[in-house]
């Protein structure tokens, strides 16, 4: 479905979800989301005693509808305390509105104003859209690689046999290039220079999805992954996103061993992840 433009999109009021009444309303749109069965449902009390214990919860409303939320909770990262943001959801009728945007953005305002300088969260890095929005959009990185992280036998699997494999994504919210993001600076011209100067540097894509390159030394190098891998799962080609999981799991985490991190995201006909060394080993 393609978003509709800026000026047609319906005005997005966010607020806190702070009544027993709101926290029952999220189980629902779990379900209707991602599709979770009972077992791997957030359940309201979850969200009643992290939000008094400092998570932060918001909903967003377009007229009186709850179209959507997003949810952390306070954490420990790298010996800091963290938001860990466990929950984005907007329901299918409303998505491409920009309303997981506004969500995001809402969340690091309440973030930084309680003095937080960092929030993380999971995603599956197969999922090109989201991995646009995360890192192109608002700016986050990642230098982790988390293998079979939630285990599989439920609906957070791309299939039934398929591994959940997740990034775990650093979102700077102080840091000068977010704010820039913040402002809808997206280097752009930047971007269309990179992915031409970047087209040898490519460790894996379409033709070297199982067999990708693992030597490549250069300052920035790219990671292909599929532009929408709903078409396979409908088609139940599950063996090309398993191969497609297997070989970016082998790329980012090679290449995260040595020093590189997730910058950026290209998105267009063919999707990449932008790597940049970061420091040597
Ligand atoms: C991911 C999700 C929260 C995004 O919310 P949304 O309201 O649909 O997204 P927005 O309209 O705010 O768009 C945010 C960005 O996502 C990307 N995006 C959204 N729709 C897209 C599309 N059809 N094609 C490509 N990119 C798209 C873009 O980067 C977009 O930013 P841009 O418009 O500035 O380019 C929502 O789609 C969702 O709930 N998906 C299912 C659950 C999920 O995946 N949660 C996130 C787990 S990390």
């Amino acid at each position: 479905m393609k978003a509709p433009s800026p000026d047609k999109r319906p005005s997005v009021r966010i607020r806190e979800l702070t009544s027993i009444s709101d926290y029952r309303r999220l189980p629902d749109i779990q379900v209707l989301v991602w599709g979770h069965g009972e077992r791997d449902l957030t359940p309201a009390h979850q969200y009643r005693i992290s939000t008094q214990m400092g998570g932060i919860l918001l909903g967003a409303f377009i007229k009186k509808e709850l179209a959507g939320f997003v949810y952390s909770f306070p954490a420990v990262f790298n010996r800091k305390l963290v938001q860990h943001s466990h929950h984005l959801a907007v329901l299918p009728q409303f998505q491409g509105y920009g309303v997981g945007k506004a969500l995001k953005w809402a969340q690091r305002d309440r973030a930084l104003r309680q003095g937080y300088s960092r929030i993380t969260w999971t995603f599956d890095p197969l999922q090109a859209k989201n991995a646009n929005l995360n890192f192109h959009v608002l700016g986050g990185i990642c230098r982790t690689y988390l293998s079979d992280f939630y285990g599989t036998g439920s609906a957070l699997n791309l299939g039934p046999k398929i591994p959940t494999d997740r990034l775990l994504m650093e979102w700077p919210i102080r840091q000068k290039r977010v704010e820039r993001r913040r402002r809808g600076n997206f280097d752009t011209c930047e971007q269309t220079a990179l992915a031409k100067a970047l087209e040898r540097k490519t460790a894996s894509s379409n033709s070297r999805a199982v067999n990708p390159r693992l030597k490549l030394h250069d300052k920035r190098i790219l990671a292909e992954v599929p532009l929408d891998i709903r078409g396979w799962r409908e088609k139940k080609r599950l063996d090309l996103i398993a191969a497609w999981q297997a070989g970016l799991r082998r790329v980012l985490t090679h290449y995260f061993g040595q020093g590189y991190a997730v910058v950026d995201f290209l998105f267009g006909d063919r999707c990449f992840y932008v790597l940049e060394r970061r420091r040597s080993r």
